[in-house]
């Protein structure tokens, strides 16, 4: 095909679109077919080559069940899911920083008392506290923000992984702040883990010679009337693969160092800033 014939092709599946009722769907729609015919010219990509794409897409769609969710795996792996969080995030100077929600949030889970342990099964880790403030960004606290929270156990899987092995509630709950907006979570130390490698998105990190293994960390997911949600990690500053994240989802603002409290508790300070709606 010449360079003429090319763009040819490209205005007439373009002009295809012209009489779209929906706007914002015609603007993503044009903009991703744009995008893909410039990859496919990009790298010559040969028939065989598109047919394996199609394979593999077609193979992370059939990994996925109620549970597994592969093309999230996928889209955090090639740094997409944390591209979208950027962009949609869009927060304001000072407020907390958002990263990826991953694969493993189950709603639902059990509302705690202050100070609480959301630890439910035997575990060997470390009991850590985190506690903090959650204020707008002038600093007024929120009162009744809740912080809804889901970690893995110190054997390294949360407990949607295991519904044999974990109880269904172990390290997930709802904390709510206190009338200063203050709140504090009681837990095991996060530890890192494995994303799940034994479906296409993981064959195509082996592929590449890529780890797959994410940094110890505690989800916190942080909602209250009149704010942005806030999806968010706080990171153990000891944790390994801190700079190699295979999710790409550490915020240097979000690491924070577990030491001892005048209690003698591994703890740390975690205040949270919130964007209004
Ligand atoms: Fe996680």
């Amino acid at each position: 095909m010449t360079k003429t014939a090319q763009v040819e092709l490209l205005d007439d599946v373009l002009s295809r679109y012209e009489g779209s009722q929906n706007p914002r769907l015609r603007e993503i729609t044009e903009a991703a077919i744009r995008h893909l015919h410039a990859f496919v010219e990009e790298v010559g990509l040969q028939r065989d080559e598109w047919f394996a794409g199609i394979q593999f897409l077609t193979a992370t769609g059939q990994k996925c069940d109620d549970v597994r969710q592969e093309f999230i795996l996928l889209s955090d792996t090639l740094g997409v899911s944390t591209l979208v969080e950027i962009v949609t995030h869009g927060g304001v100077e000072g407020s907390t920083e958002n990263t990826v929600l991953g694969p493993f949030y189950v709603p639902g889970s059990p509302q705690r008392a202050r100070g609480e342990t959301m630890l439910v099964d035997p575990d060997e880790g470390d009991r850590v506290v985190i506690r903090g403030t959650v204020t707008d960004i002038d600093g007024n606290p929120i009162a009744g923000a809740t912080l809804d929270c889901w970690q893995n156990a110190t054997a390294g899987f949360y407990a949607v992984q295991q519904p044999e092995g974990q109880s269904a509630v172990n390290l997930r709950g709802i904390y709510t702040t206190d009338a200063d907006g203050t709140y504090e979570i009681r837990t095991v130390r996060p530890v890192p883990y494995p994303i799940p490698s034994d479906g296409p998105a993981g064959d195509l990190l082996k592929a590449h010679g890529r780890g797959w293994m994410r940094p110890g960390h505690t989800h916190i997911w942080v909602r209250a009337d009149g704010y942005k949600d806030l999806i968010t990690h706080v990171f153990d500053a000891e944790t390994a693969y801190l700079r190699e994240d295979a999710v790409f989802g550490v915020r240097d603002s979000l690491v924070r160092r577990f030491e001892p409290d005048e209690n003698g508790e591994l703890a740390t300070t975690f205040d949270v800033v919130l964007d209004k709606r």
